[in-house]
């Protein structure tokens, strides 16, 4: 598919071959950077750049970006407050009327799935610069280039995530990628920051990646206060390796051989900002810091990277190592920018055989649109925020006979198991086939897909005119309000 035209929402909006393409041409933007050539590839083009978060590198670099490929720049840095949002309009009426002032609209939001409600709405081009704790992909683009030139590759590279995996968005994209490029992941998440079970469950149905923990306690000399585990891709002899981890005999031994395996340490910071939802409270006390003492537990050549700023994850002393690459991984982000920009625009293109289907759209799912029932469980989640005009908009999950009914949020990815089912054909003229169903009774294989409608209690059901069925009592547990 050519780029021109296209959005950038989702690492996963690009198949592992035009990622590549973007940072070919990423490179050449970088050559033509040094020996200071003139790229005016974009000009008469106009870039806006709505920031509703703070940023230096990520809208410094869009800017710079568009300036040296000839084009300009409408900035909005501090959306939240200058823009026509303090007066309380809404995302989708912004990017209506940005789109007739630029040709590409690069979006930072706080709430997760705003940058795909701008794509929805926008005639031109969208690039999410960062949507909540969802997903940063144009920071996935810079860490994959900063990977490939430190690395000379991107196929079967091991890399270590270290920090808040729960909120740190830009781990969310990279996961993803990693796993499409057939890496092994390592995951050091400090407690109560793992990966949320959404990305988790994604990396296993789509990728194939098989999660296994490590208990705290077998990490603590190695790892500090992290609560370790290990994503590996479901290959036989990973699955030998780690399957027993928990029992094992020394799954210490497991930890520290893992830890020598590692290409690159990517280390977070804790996405303070986003502490007041669950879970994340007090813990940049306790936020282990990686220094010098513990690189010595890793490969002499294993990369340090930090998709920036830090705080106090990351000592000063590393710095200075040949190895520490978080500030070049910064300055990549104007060439591979570029190239993402030039692309999108259409101002330069790239021809490269379509090999088919990505994992993501042999995944396809259903999407469950009926008008009643089950919403975004995400309070941040931009259906949530915005529901003045937008309806929630689901996926199923494919499933086999027997495993639970999950849907995933289109916008914020957020996963949901509704409580309650019912069909929507139930009428038949008679009023007392109305009836709702637990969600793990076997009517959820009897009733066909697009006739599925979903509650999440009891008495939203009785609200909308159902009543209990047989089969309504859950075997296991839930809400029964
Ligand atoms: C990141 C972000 O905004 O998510 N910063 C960036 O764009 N380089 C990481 C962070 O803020 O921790």
């Amino acid at each position: 598919m050519p780029f021109a035209g296209r959005d950038l929402v989702s690492i996963t909006d690009f198949s592992n071959d035009e990622i590549e393409a973007v940072l070919d041409l990423a490179d050449q933007m970088d050559t033509a950077l040094k020996e200071r050539r003139d790229i005016d590839l974009c000009k008469g083009k106009d870039m806006a750049t709505l920031f509703y978060e703070p940023s230096t590198r990520t809208r410094g670099s869009f800017e710079r970006a568009m300036h040296k490929l000839g084009g300009t720049v409408i900035s909005f840095a501090e959306a939240k407050a200058m823009s026509s949002a303090a007066k309380g309009e809404t995302i989708a009426d912004t990017v209506r009327v940005l789109k007739s002032y630029a040709d590409i609209i690069v979006i930072r939001h706080p709430w997760e799935g705003a940058a795909k409600v701008a794509a929805d709405y926008s005639e031109v081009p969208v690039i999410n610069a960062g949507d909540g704790s969802h997903e940063h992909p144009t920071q996935t683009l810079c860490d994959l280039y900063t990977l490939r030139k430190e690395k000379g590759k991107l196929k079967g590279l091991t890399v270590l995530l270290w920090g808040d995996l729960k909120y740190g968005r830009t781990v969310h994209s990279l996961i993803y990628a990693l796993a499409r490029f057939g890496a092994e992941v390592i995951c050091a998440p400090l407690q109560g920051l793992d990966l949320p079970s959404a990305v988790l469950r994604r990396i296993g149905s789509e990728y194939n990646y098989v999660p296994e923990r490590v208990k705290p306690d077998d990490t603590k000399s190695l790892t500090g206060d992290v609560d370790a585990f290990y994503i590996a891709p479901f290959r036989p002899y990973n699955l030998a390796l780690w399957s027993d981890v928990d029992s094992g005999p020394c799954p210490e031994a497991n930890v520290r051989e893992a830890l020598g395996r590692a290409d690159a340490i990517y280390v977070t910071r804790v996405q303070a900002e986003r502490r007041n939802t669950e879970g994340a409270t007090e813990m940049a006390d306790e936020y282990p810091i990686v220094d010098s003492a513990f690189l010595r537990r890793l490969r002499k050549k294993t990369l340090v990277m930090h998709p920036l700023p830090r705080v106090n994850e990351l000592a000063y002393e590393l710095d200075e190592y040949p190895t520490s690459v978080y500030f070049r991984q910064a300055a990549y982000g104007v060439p591979v920018r570029m190239a993402l920009t030039a692309l999108l625009l259409g101002a330069s293109k790239i021809e490269f055989p379509d090999k088919g289907g990505s994992p993501e759209e042999e995944a396809a799912y259903a999407t469950y649109h009926q008008a009643v029932g089950i919403s975004c469980p995400n309070p941040n989640c931009v259906s949530n925020r915005e529901s003045r005009y937008l309806a929630p908009r689901m996926h199923m999950l494919n499933r086999q006979v027997g495993e639970p009914l999950i849907l995933r949020c289109a916008y914020c990815d957020h996963e949901i198991q509704p409580p309650y089912i019912a069909s929507s054909e139930w009428h038949q003229g008679i009023l007392k086939y109305k009836k709702y169903y637990s969600s793990d009774s076997f009517m959820v294989d009897r009733i066909r897909p697009q006739n599925l409608v979903m509650f999440g209690s009891e008495r939203e059901a009785r609200e909308l005119g159902f009543m209990p069925g047989k089969r309504t009592a859950r075997r296991r547990g839930g809400d029964t309000s």
